[in-house]
Protein backbone atom coordinates (compact mmCIF):
# COMPACT_ATOMS: atom_id res chain seq x y z
CA UNK A 1 0.00 0.00 0.00
CA UNK A 2 1.21 3.61 -1.23
CA UNK A 3 2.06 5.52 1.79
CA UNK A 4 0.68 8.90 1.10
CA UNK A 5 2.55 11.23 3.40
CA UNK A 6 5.76 10.55 2.28
CA UNK A 7 5.21 11.74 -1.37
CA UNK A 8 5.33 14.95 -2.72
CA UNK A 9 1.91 16.01 -2.95
CA UNK A 10 1.68 19.16 -5.19
CA UNK A 11 3.50 17.39 -8.54
CA UNK A 12 -0.23 16.61 -9.82
CA UNK A 13 -2.12 19.55 -8.20
CA UNK A 14 -4.93 20.12 -10.57
CA UNK A 15 -3.73 18.36 -13.16
CA UNK A 16 -5.97 15.82 -15.26
CA UNK A 17 -4.82 12.56 -16.21
CA UNK A 18 -5.80 10.26 -18.32
CA UNK A 19 -5.27 5.92 -17.54
CA UNK A 20 -6.36 3.27 -20.16
CA UNK A 21 -6.05 0.24 -18.33
CA UNK A 22 -6.84 1.49 -15.07
CA UNK A 23 -8.61 -1.39 -13.42
CA UNK A 24 -5.81 -3.39 -12.17
CA UNK A 25 -1.83 -4.13 -12.10
CA UNK A 26 0.35 -0.88 -13.58
CA UNK A 27 -2.74 1.37 -14.27
CA UNK A 28 -4.19 1.19 -11.00
CA UNK A 29 -0.94 1.74 -9.24
CA UNK A 30 -0.10 4.56 -11.45
CA UNK A 31 -4.08 6.17 -10.31
CA UNK A 32 -3.36 5.87 -6.71
CA UNK A 33 0.14 7.01 -7.28
CA UNK A 34 -1.05 10.39 -9.15
CA UNK A 35 -4.04 10.62 -7.22
CA UNK A 36 -2.03 10.78 -4.01
CA UNK A 37 0.03 13.65 -5.64
CA UNK A 38 -3.50 15.63 -6.36
CA UNK A 39 -4.27 14.66 -9.82
CA UNK A 40 -7.60 14.27 -11.02
CA UNK A 41 -7.68 10.81 -12.63
CA UNK A 42 -9.68 9.19 -15.50
CA UNK A 43 -9.64 5.19 -15.73
CA UNK A 44 -11.06 2.92 -18.02
CA UNK A 45 -11.47 -0.66 -18.49
CA UNK A 46 -13.51 -2.95 -20.59
CA UNK A 47 -14.80 -4.62 -17.48
CA UNK A 48 -17.97 -3.00 -15.86
CA UNK A 49 -17.72 -4.63 -12.84
CA UNK A 50 -13.79 -4.66 -12.48
CA UNK A 51 -14.60 -0.66 -13.57
CA UNK A 52 -16.59 -0.28 -10.28
CA UNK A 53 -14.62 -2.17 -8.42
CA UNK A 54 -11.20 -0.65 -9.15
CA UNK A 55 -13.18 3.33 -8.75
CA UNK A 56 -14.70 1.90 -5.00
CA UNK A 57 -11.27 0.34 -3.90
CA UNK A 58 -9.94 4.42 -5.31
CA UNK A 59 -12.71 5.91 -3.46
CA UNK A 60 -11.94 4.25 -0.39
CA UNK A 61 -8.90 4.58 -0.30
CA UNK A 62 -8.45 8.19 -1.00
CA UNK A 63 -11.80 9.12 1.62
CA UNK A 64 -11.53 13.10 1.35
CA UNK A 65 -14.62 13.94 -0.28
CA UNK A 66 -12.45 16.05 -1.78
CA UNK A 67 -10.05 13.17 -3.39
CA UNK A 68 -13.14 10.88 -3.60
CA UNK A 69 -14.32 14.02 -6.20
CA UNK A 70 -10.56 13.31 -8.44
CA UNK A 71 -11.88 10.03 -9.63
CA UNK A 72 -14.13 9.40 -12.75
CA UNK A 73 -14.47 5.51 -14.30
CA UNK A 74 -15.76 4.96 -17.87
CA UNK A 75 -15.98 1.93 -19.43
CA UNK A 76 -14.71 1.33 -22.85
CA UNK A 77 -12.29 -0.73 -24.96
CA UNK A 78 -9.55 1.01 -26.73
CA UNK A 79 -9.85 -0.93 -29.74
CA UNK A 80 -13.55 0.61 -30.67
CA UNK A 81 -13.66 3.84 -31.75
CA UNK A 82 -17.00 4.75 -30.37
CA UNK A 83 -16.23 3.38 -27.02
CA UNK A 84 -13.37 6.24 -27.24
CA UNK A 85 -15.32 8.85 -28.47
CA UNK A 86 -17.34 8.27 -25.23
CA UNK A 87 -14.69 8.04 -22.98
CA UNK A 88 -13.14 11.71 -24.46
CA UNK A 89 -16.55 12.87 -24.45
CA UNK A 90 -17.07 12.57 -21.10
CA UNK A 91 -13.36 14.08 -20.28
CA UNK A 92 -14.85 17.07 -22.37
CA UNK A 93 -17.68 17.40 -20.64
CA UNK A 94 -16.29 17.03 -16.76
CA UNK A 95 -12.92 18.11 -17.02
CA UNK A 96 -12.49 20.23 -20.55
CA UNK A 97 -8.82 18.87 -21.09
CA UNK A 98 -6.34 16.49 -20.51
CA UNK A 99 -2.84 17.24 -18.97
CA UNK A 100 -1.35 13.10 -18.83
CA UNK A 101 -1.82 9.99 -20.84
CA UNK A 102 -0.98 6.98 -19.76
CA UNK A 103 -1.45 4.73 -22.77
CA UNK A 104 -1.23 1.63 -20.71
CA UNK A 105 -3.98 -0.87 -21.69
CA UNK A 106 -2.75 -4.05 -23.36
CA UNK A 107 -3.57 -7.57 -23.43
CA UNK A 108 -0.56 -10.66 -23.53
CA UNK A 109 -1.14 -14.14 -25.45
CA UNK A 110 1.92 -16.37 -26.34
CA UNK A 111 2.01 -18.92 -28.74
CA UNK A 112 4.69 -20.45 -30.96
CA UNK A 113 4.73 -18.45 -34.47
CA UNK A 114 3.25 -21.58 -36.27
CA UNK A 115 0.50 -21.22 -33.73
CA UNK A 116 -0.55 -18.10 -34.13
CA UNK A 117 -4.75 -17.50 -35.61
CA UNK A 118 -5.35 -15.06 -37.75
CA UNK A 119 -8.15 -14.33 -35.36
CA UNK A 120 -5.47 -14.07 -32.42
CA UNK A 121 -3.69 -11.45 -34.60
CA UNK A 122 -6.50 -9.51 -34.88
CA UNK A 123 -6.76 -9.02 -31.00
CA UNK A 124 -3.84 -8.45 -30.29
CA UNK A 125 -2.95 -5.24 -33.19
CA UNK A 126 -6.23 -3.93 -32.15
CA UNK A 127 -5.68 -3.81 -28.95
CA UNK A 128 -2.19 -2.83 -28.07
CA UNK A 129 -1.62 -1.06 -31.72
CA UNK A 130 -4.43 0.38 -32.96
CA UNK A 131 -6.00 0.91 -29.21
CA UNK A 132 -3.05 3.45 -28.27
CA UNK A 133 -2.60 4.58 -31.72
CA UNK A 134 -6.19 6.21 -31.60
CA UNK A 135 -6.57 6.43 -27.84
CA UNK A 136 -3.55 9.15 -28.38
CA UNK A 137 -5.20 10.88 -31.55
CA UNK A 138 -8.60 10.96 -30.01
CA UNK A 139 -6.60 12.22 -27.35
CA UNK A 140 -5.07 15.04 -29.02
CA UNK A 141 -7.90 17.87 -29.15
CA UNK A 142 -7.78 18.16 -25.14
CA UNK A 143 -4.11 17.36 -24.56
CA UNK A 144 -3.13 21.00 -23.11
CA UNK A 145 0.22 22.10 -24.86
CA UNK A 146 2.76 20.97 -22.77
CA UNK A 147 1.58 17.98 -21.65
CA UNK A 148 3.10 14.36 -21.05
CA UNK A 149 2.12 10.92 -22.65
CA UNK A 150 3.54 7.83 -21.65
CA UNK A 151 2.90 4.38 -23.50
CA UNK A 152 3.69 1.04 -21.97
CA UNK A 153 5.63 -1.26 -24.25
CA UNK A 154 7.59 -3.89 -22.89
CA UNK A 155 10.80 -5.45 -22.13
CA UNK A 156 10.01 -7.87 -25.11
CA UNK A 157 11.31 -4.67 -27.11
CA UNK A 158 14.80 -5.04 -26.24
CA UNK A 159 15.10 -8.93 -26.61
CA UNK A 160 14.45 -11.61 -28.59
CA UNK A 161 11.72 -14.14 -26.20
CA UNK A 162 10.07 -17.57 -27.39
CA UNK A 163 6.19 -17.42 -27.97
CA UNK A 164 6.06 -13.64 -28.63
CA UNK A 165 6.16 -12.85 -32.06
CA UNK A 166 2.86 -11.28 -32.38
CA UNK A 167 2.60 -9.49 -28.61
CA UNK A 168 6.48 -8.30 -29.29
CA UNK A 169 5.69 -7.00 -32.59
CA UNK A 170 2.55 -5.03 -31.23
CA UNK A 171 4.79 -3.33 -28.33
CA UNK A 172 7.08 -2.97 -30.95
CA UNK A 173 4.90 -0.76 -32.79
CA UNK A 174 4.46 1.37 -30.23
CA UNK A 175 7.93 1.66 -28.93
CA UNK A 176 8.54 3.27 -32.59
CA UNK A 177 5.25 5.25 -32.16
CA UNK A 178 6.39 6.79 -29.03
CA UNK A 179 9.66 8.44 -31.24
CA UNK A 180 7.46 9.52 -34.00
CA UNK A 181 4.92 11.13 -31.62
CA UNK A 182 7.81 13.37 -30.26
CA UNK A 183 8.81 14.65 -33.52
CA UNK A 184 4.94 15.41 -34.65
CA UNK A 185 3.83 17.10 -30.95
CA UNK A 186 6.86 19.30 -30.73
CA UNK A 187 4.99 22.20 -32.01
CA UNK A 188 3.02 21.61 -29.06
CA UNK A 189 4.98 21.07 -26.52
CA UNK A 190 3.76 17.62 -26.06
CA UNK A 191 6.20 15.38 -24.97
CA UNK A 192 6.07 11.79 -25.34
CA UNK A 193 7.84 8.38 -23.51
CA UNK A 194 7.65 4.96 -23.08
CA UNK A 195 8.38 2.30 -20.61
CA UNK A 196 9.44 -1.10 -21.18
CA UNK A 197 8.75 -3.00 -18.01
CA UNK A 198 10.20 -6.08 -16.93
CA UNK A 199 8.22 -8.94 -14.99
CA UNK A 200 5.70 -6.77 -13.11
CA UNK A 201 3.57 -9.37 -10.66
CA UNK A 202 -0.23 -8.08 -11.86
CA UNK A 203 -2.74 -9.97 -13.34
CA UNK A 204 -1.28 -10.46 -16.37
CA UNK A 205 2.30 -11.87 -14.80
CA UNK A 206 0.03 -14.58 -13.03
CA UNK A 207 -1.70 -15.98 -16.11
CA UNK A 208 1.66 -15.79 -17.91
CA UNK A 209 4.25 -16.92 -15.39
CA UNK A 210 3.26 -20.28 -13.23
CA UNK A 211 4.48 -20.65 -9.79
CA UNK A 212 6.64 -23.49 -10.81
CA UNK A 213 8.67 -21.21 -13.56
CA UNK A 214 8.94 -18.54 -11.58
CA UNK A 215 11.84 -19.44 -9.28
CA UNK A 216 13.87 -19.99 -12.76
CA UNK A 217 12.59 -16.41 -14.24
CA UNK A 218 13.54 -13.97 -11.28
CA UNK A 219 17.03 -15.82 -11.31
CA UNK A 220 17.26 -13.79 -14.41
CA UNK A 221 16.89 -10.33 -12.63
CA UNK A 222 19.99 -9.21 -11.09
CA UNK A 223 17.27 -7.38 -9.02
CA UNK A 224 16.98 -10.74 -7.33
CA UNK A 225 13.19 -10.06 -7.27
CA UNK A 226 9.72 -9.29 -9.52
CA UNK A 227 8.85 -5.75 -10.16
CA UNK A 228 5.43 -4.51 -8.36
CA UNK A 229 3.41 -2.14 -10.08
CA UNK A 230 3.96 0.39 -7.69
CA UNK A 231 7.70 0.34 -9.56
CA UNK A 232 6.18 1.22 -12.61
CA UNK A 233 4.08 3.73 -11.35
CA UNK A 234 6.46 5.72 -9.82
CA UNK A 235 8.44 5.87 -13.25
CA UNK A 236 5.22 7.56 -14.90
CA UNK A 237 4.97 9.72 -12.64
CA UNK A 238 8.26 10.72 -12.79
CA UNK A 239 7.83 10.78 -16.68
CA UNK A 240 4.75 12.59 -16.41
CA UNK A 241 6.04 15.30 -14.63
CA UNK A 242 7.56 18.81 -14.61
CA UNK A 243 10.56 16.90 -13.11
CA UNK A 244 10.89 15.11 -16.77
CA UNK A 245 10.27 17.89 -18.80
CA UNK A 246 13.53 17.69 -21.08
CA UNK A 247 13.03 14.10 -21.29
CA UNK A 248 11.48 13.21 -25.04
CA UNK A 249 11.18 10.32 -26.93
CA UNK A 250 12.88 7.97 -24.95
CA UNK A 251 12.02 4.33 -23.87
CA UNK A 252 12.66 3.80 -19.41
CA UNK A 253 13.40 0.13 -19.32
CA UNK A 254 12.23 -0.34 -15.71
CA UNK A 255 13.13 -4.76 -15.16
CA UNK A 256 15.27 -4.43 -12.28
CA UNK A 257 18.67 -4.96 -15.07
CA UNK A 258 17.34 -8.03 -16.60
CA UNK A 259 18.49 -6.71 -20.01
CA UNK A 260 21.71 -4.81 -18.92
CA UNK A 261 23.09 -7.40 -16.23
CA UNK A 262 23.44 -10.65 -16.05
CA UNK A 263 22.93 -12.06 -12.38
CA UNK A 264 26.35 -13.38 -10.36
CA UNK A 265 25.27 -16.25 -9.64
CA UNK A 266 24.10 -16.91 -13.22
CA UNK A 267 27.76 -17.24 -14.45
N1 LIG B 1 2.86 -7.53 -16.29
C1 LIG B 1 3.98 -7.50 -16.95
O1 LIG B 1 4.94 -8.20 -16.58
C2 LIG B 1 4.14 -6.60 -18.15
C3 LIG B 1 5.42 -6.45 -18.68
C4 LIG B 1 5.61 -5.58 -19.75
C5 LIG B 1 4.54 -4.85 -20.26
N2 LIG B 1 3.30 -5.01 -19.74
C6 LIG B 1 2.23 -4.15 -20.30
O2 LIG B 1 1.72 -3.35 -19.25
C7 LIG B 1 0.36 -2.97 -19.53
C8 LIG B 1 -0.48 -3.21 -18.29
O3 LIG B 1 -0.44 -4.59 -18.01
P1 LIG B 1 -0.68 -5.21 -16.55
O4 LIG B 1 0.39 -6.23 -16.38
O5 LIG B 1 -0.86 -4.13 -15.55
O6 LIG B 1 -2.01 -6.01 -16.87
P2 LIG B 1 -3.41 -6.24 -16.15
O7 LIG B 1 -3.25 -6.26 -14.66
O8 LIG B 1 -3.98 -7.40 -16.87
O9 LIG B 1 -4.23 -4.92 -16.51
C9 LIG B 1 -4.58 -4.62 -17.81
C10 LIG B 1 -5.59 -3.49 -17.79
O10 LIG B 1 -5.91 -3.15 -19.15
C11 LIG B 1 -7.31 -3.25 -19.32
N3 LIG B 1 -7.57 -3.60 -20.71
C12 LIG B 1 -7.16 -4.70 -21.38
N4 LIG B 1 -7.59 -4.65 -22.64
C13 LIG B 1 -8.28 -3.50 -22.77
C14 LIG B 1 -8.99 -2.89 -23.83
N5 LIG B 1 -9.10 -3.47 -25.03
N6 LIG B 1 -9.57 -1.68 -23.62
C15 LIG B 1 -9.48 -1.08 -22.40
N7 LIG B 1 -8.85 -1.61 -21.36
C16 LIG B 1 -8.26 -2.82 -21.55
C17 LIG B 1 -7.76 -4.28 -18.28
O11 LIG B 1 -9.14 -4.19 -17.95
P3 LIG B 1 -10.26 -5.03 -18.76
O12 LIG B 1 -9.71 -6.42 -18.96
O13 LIG B 1 -11.49 -4.98 -17.90
O14 LIG B 1 -10.45 -4.31 -20.04
C18 LIG B 1 -6.89 -3.87 -17.11
O15 LIG B 1 -7.42 -2.71 -16.47
C19 LIG B 1 -0.03 -3.78 -20.77
O16 LIG B 1 0.04 -2.96 -21.90
C20 LIG B 1 1.03 -4.86 -20.82
O17 LIG B 1 1.22 -5.34 -22.14
C21 LIG B 1 3.06 -5.89 -18.71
Amino acid sequence: MLNLMTHNTSRFDDKIALITGGTSGMGLATARRLLSEGAHVIVTGRDKDRLDDAAGHLRTEFPQAEAAQRILAVRGDVANRADLDTLTDAIRTRYGRLDVLFANAGVAEFAPVADVTEEAFDRLVNINFKGVYFTVQQSLPLLSDGSAIVINASVVVHKGVPGATLYSATKGAVHNLTRTLAADLSPRRIRVNSVSPGYITTPMFHANVSLEAQPAVVATVAAGRFGAPDDIAAAVAFLSSQEASYINGQDLLIDGGMIAATPAAMH
